[in-house]
């Protein structure tokens, strides 16, 4: 495939990796993905993103099909992930005036991957343009679209938005970069791609994806996968879906997830729904030996709160406790409520454990957890009824 013209002047000049098949360590990719980068060539020329190193050459030898390497003034950079920043040391060894445009929390990341004083660095704001000559470039703010970088941009003459890794996946077209309408395995992958990667953000997503809808956009030009003119408000339509608050209704919704080996955390557990239910808040219960970790994230997103339930095995939180724990990481969960509780036999440290975890992750952490001793008696049932009132009273909080 050579480049491709997306409309007068702008062209994708980017690569596809068909076979690769894990991105970033844990994202398969069964559809291989690209690397899309945009030349446009106004009196003055850009290019935005790069690609990964590796497949510089191939980059390269699309933008010298329309202008030589030296004439680019400006490399916009949506993002600074090795995977749009790799080649850009390598295209400043053949042209050193290129100047890097990007937000301005991406400066000192940019500086970090050149090591290069002598390389000129504009951190540029939500709202500013860039005056190409017969094109101009407005930058568009959407921090944490998955970094704390990331910017879209907007070509307002050829109404093309430019948002990164916004909308993408990781799909190596066959024959064609351009999207096709009613392609079951895009849209598989755009999901899929959302789900490992941007849902952690889903709020930033929904901001950012507010933010565009309105917009006079005929093409969405994403860093990976298809180009999308034919229906090109699509997967920013699905964002606006997939990002929709879960936690919604008249009560605030408490997550009770819990492993028990001998039924005796599952007795606290059942002690503190009762109560909780008792106090006007909505629950669930789960038991974390038998979930799939697919429904456990659905209700963590759901959950204004999440109750950890955990014995103490060996000194410490037991696996599918622990496995459920690290999965918090794989949806929005910074600031959400927690607390831990959990039996034990002769040290109870699991309790603690978690809790230093849990606020490791940014989580709202009541504290202290609630233990009982082997079969909790009457008075540690008493203690997990008073330790659901008090967290009762901080879920209602703010
Ligand atoms: Fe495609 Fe976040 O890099």
């Amino acid at each position: 495939m050579n480049s491709v013209e997306l409309a007068r002047k702008v062209f994708w000049v980017g690569a596809a990796d068909p076979d690769l098949r894990v991105f970033d360590i844990v994202v398969k990719t069964d559809y291989g993905t690209t690397y899309n980068s945009y030349l446009l060539v106004g009196e003055k020329v850009a290019l935005i993103d790069a690609v990964k190193e590796g497949f510089e050459n191939v980059l390269f030898a699309r933008i010298e099909e329309h202008v030589p390497l030296e004439r680019i003034d400006y490399l916009i950079v949506n993002h600074t992930e090795p995977d749009h920043s790799g080649a850009i040391k390598l295209l400043l060894a053949r042209n050193p005036k290129i100047k890097l445009v990007c937000s301005k929390p991406a400066v000192p990341f940019l500086k970090n991957i050149v090591n290069d004083e002598s390389v000129a660095i504009d951190g540029v704001k939500g709202g500013d343009r860039l005056d190409l000559g017969g094109l101009t470039l407005e930058f568009i703010s959407a921090p944490f679209m998955h970094w704390p970088d990331t910017m879209f941009t907007y070509c307002p003459e050829e109404k093309i938005l430019f948002p990164c890794d916004g909308y993408a996946a990781h799909f190596a077209p066959y024959e064609s970069i351009f999207f096709k309408p009613g392609d079951k395995v895009h849209e598989k992958e755009a999901w899929h791609y959302y789900d490992a990667i941007m849902r952690p953000y889903a709020s930033f997503c929904r901001k950012a994806s507010q933010a565009v809808i309105g917009m006079d956009i005929k093409i969405v030009a994403p860093s990976h996968g298809p180009i999308n003119r034919d229906e090109p408000k699509r997967f920013i339509e699905k964002y606006l879906e997939w990002t929709a608050p879960k936690n919604v209704g008249d009560k605030k919704r408490v997550l009770i997830a819990f492993a028990s080996s001998y039924g005796n955390t599952r007795m606290m557990a059942q002690e503190i729904d009762q109560t909780l239910q008792q106090a006007g808040l909505s629950t669930t219960m789960v038991d974390l030996a038998h979930i799939p970790a697919k429904e456990l994230r659905d209700h963590y997103e759901a959950a204004d709160a999440i109750l950890f339930g955990t014995p103490t095995f060996v000194g410490d939180v037991v696996k599918p406790v622990w496995d459920a724990a690290q999965l918090l990481m794989t949806v929005s969960s910074v600031g959400k409520k927690a607390a831990v509780f959990g039996s034990y036999g002769w040290g109870g440290q699991a309790v603690d454990i978690l809790e230093s975890y849990l606020e490791g992750l940014k989580l709202k952490v009541h504290k202290p957890g609630v233990k009982a001793r082997l079969v909790p008696s009457q008075t540690e049932l008493e203690e997990c009824r008073r330790f659901a009132e008090a967290f009762s009273g901080f879920v209602r909080q703010g």
